[in-house]
């Protein structure tokens, strides 16, 4: 039997904390209800008292959505926490998302206080969270740089106090996949009361391994994914959504322990909505839902992808949303691709025919990065008014 895993998506938080990508309290929700039909089983909002329009956003997606828990982020004071609690307790399942920093480095010199004063504020913000709101959140900004024991103690304790997930980030993108498996393995096997919480992780890809990150803390039993729309969030960004759900599905076989119950054929639509709510495109590289993520152009591939598409297709772009892939026509490309494609445009040609357009198509692709229907259509009928 497998196991849920949790996907909580942030992009309405850290995702929207990345230069350029902030949204209005109309675009949050707009998002938010489109992240609800994805099937997200959390949505974190925002940091309510970062601004008066955080917090209305925070509490208008709190107002909007039925199904996912809605969580406000909140660092681990008082006050900080009864404002975020305002924005977010008319939600159907409100979360209290807490934190506070525990490496050496964020303790000494951005929080200037001494590791026990640490744990006090951590305890004492989670007891206060848990007097307003069932589900709380901890978790420990910079945890991959934190000493393991005093992550381990710092975990009991909030646990403890009333922590129903304890969340582990790699706040700055810092680990590698082996490590960040033992880190997770480490606090499942050391802290006593760690069964009575889930662990979650939350990955930046300042290295390029969010998502690799996310998945080895999966596989040492993580049951939370902390994850954005296109990877967007701080800096590189955040593990991306998408990549690790579609991840975990097409390798079903590898992950046969844990599934989600993200709908996947929603996930392009959800990726448009968001380029088209902040003006920033994905690259085209982008795994999943770039331009080219289902775009053959070398002749060898479009030729294996017309006989069985699974040659070069791992996963069918019908499965994330997207109609249908798609053989581009450039320098690389070869006949059977040429040919499929003035067959859709309604060109019955004969085998010699076929050899002129292909000599004069190859000639175009030399100077253009991209030969398009127009293109092929203006060469057919400058060919056929010559006979
Ligand atoms: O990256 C980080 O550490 C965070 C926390 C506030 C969860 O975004
Ligand atoms: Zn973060």
């Amino acid at each position: 039997m497998s196991e849920k895993l949790i996907i909580f998506d942030t992009t309405l938080r850290d995702g929207e904390q990345a230069p350029g990508f902030s949204m209005n309290v109309e675009e949050k929700v707009k998002m938010a209800l489109q992240l609800e039909r994805l099937g997200v089983d959390v949505i974190e909002a925002g940091f309510p008292i970062s601004s008066p329009g955080d917090f209305e956003a925070v509490r208008k997606v709190a107002e909007a959505v039925k199904n996912p828990a809605v969580a406000g982020l909140c660092r681990a004071n008082r006050k900080d926490i009864e404002v975020g609690w305002d924005a977010l307790q008319y939600a159907k399942r409100p979360r209290i998302h807490t934190f506070i920093a525990t490496s050496n480095i964020h303790m000494k010199y951005k929080l200037k206080k001494e590791p026990e004063e640490v744990i006090e504020i951590a305890r004492d913000a989670v007891k206060f969270a848990k007097n307003l709101c069932d589900d709380v959140e901890f978790s420990a900004e910079d945890a991959t740089r934190t000493d393991l024991d005093f992550l381990c103690k710092i975990v009991e304790v909030v646990i403890d106090a009333g922590a129903t997930t304890v969340n582990i980030p790699d706040t700055v993108g810092y680990t590698v996949p082996m490590e960040f498996e033992k880190i997770i393995s480490t606090l499942l096997n050391k802290v006593p009361n760690i069964d009575k919480a889930i662990i979650s992780v939350h990955c930046h890809n300042d290295l390029g391994l969010a998502v690799a990150n996310s998945i080895a803390a999966v596989n040492a039993g993580a049951r939370q994914v902390e994850c954005t729309i296109n990877g967007i969030g701080e800096r590189a960004g955040n593990a991306s959504l998408e990549e690790v759900v579609m991840a975990l599905n097409v390798r079903k076989d590898v992950f046969d322990f844990v599934k989600t119950e993200i709908n996947t054929k929603e996930i392009y639509r959800t990726s448009r909505l968001l380029t088209s709510i902040t003006g920033v495109e994905v690259q085209p590289n982008k795994a999943i839902v770039g331009k080219n993520a289902f775009a053959h152009e070398a002749g060898i591939h479009q030729d294996g992808v017309l006989k069985e598409r699974t040659t070069y297709e791992i996963m069918t772009p019908e499965s994330v949303g997207i109609p249908s892939n798609k053989l581009v026509l450039g320098k690389h490309s070869g006949r059977h691709a040429l040919m499929q494609r003035l067959k859709d445009l309604g060109y019955d040609l004969s085998r010699e025919e076929l050899e002129i357009i292909y000599a004069k198509f190859k000639e175009l692709a030399d100077k253009k990065k991209e030969v398009y229907d127009e293109d092929l259509e203006a060469i057919v009928e400058n060919q056929m008014s010559r006979v």
